[in-house]
């Protein structure tokens, strides 16, 4: 996705060789025309897979999955990460293990929301390790519905949880593929070619 890429040359920043700093427009501060292009190729990605509900993690995934969300005509739930006062009953929840901060979070949403009948696009922001989008996942499974896609904005495909999770079965779709984070220098993995 062309727009993305600009912004991720123009604005992102290299913070080491596996880190990629984006929160002048996705991470903290967000770009609401990048959000409302970014909510369009994701429908148009899974347009014909009959998506009923798009799931997504606070707080970053939140603004790519609402867009998403508008685009296909359906409602977005995302999935909390701490304990919520009111949200006490039914939870589903699944443990989700982050390498890259090395911590353990239960995560949960209401079973209220996500019904036997969904097929659920789950978005994130990034793509590391893959275990966001798993934990996703076995949300989606306890609740009897369909996973039918994942939505990725930034995919760093020197990581494992792309393959991981293509290796399961899931259709992935990543807006922007990073190949290398080396030298300071964002290359994305077309520009190696090795294709979308
Ligand atoms: P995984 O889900 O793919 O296994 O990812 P991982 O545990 O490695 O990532 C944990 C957090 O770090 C996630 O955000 C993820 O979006 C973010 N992250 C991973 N790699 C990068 C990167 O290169 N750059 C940036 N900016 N973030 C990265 P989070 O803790 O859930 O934060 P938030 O969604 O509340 O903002």
């Amino acid at each position: 996705m062309e727009l993305l890429h600009q912004k991720i040359i123009n604005e992102g920043k290299v913070l080491s060789d596996h880190v990629l700093k984006v929160d002048a427009f996705l991470n903290h501060q967000i770009d609401p025309q990048l959000m409302v292009e970014v909510g369009k190729e994701f429908a148009r990605r899974f347009q014909d897979d009959k998506i009923t509900k798009v799931l997504t993690i606070e707080s970053s995934g939140i603004a790519p999955g609402l867009m998403a969300a508008l685009e296909l005509g359906v409602p977005v739930v995302f999935a909390r990460k701490r304990k919520s006062l009111t949200l006490v009953n039914d939870l589903l929840t699944a443990s989700v293990h982050s390498f890259t901060k090395n911590e353990t979070n239960e995560i949960s949403v209401s079973q209220k929301f996500l019904e036997p009948t969904d097929n659920v696009l789950i978005i994130d922001d990034f793509l590391a390790n893959g275990q966001a989008a798993i934990g996703l996942a076995e949300i989606v499974e306890k609740a009897g519905a369909t996973t039918a896609g994942i939505g990725i904005v930034i995919e760093k495909s020197f990581q494992d949880g792309g393959k991981l999770l293509r290796d399961k079965g899931f259709k992935v779709e990543s807006l922007a593929r990073i190949q290398s984070l080396q030298d300071g220098k964002v290359t994305f993995l077309e520009e190696v070619g090795v294709g979308r």
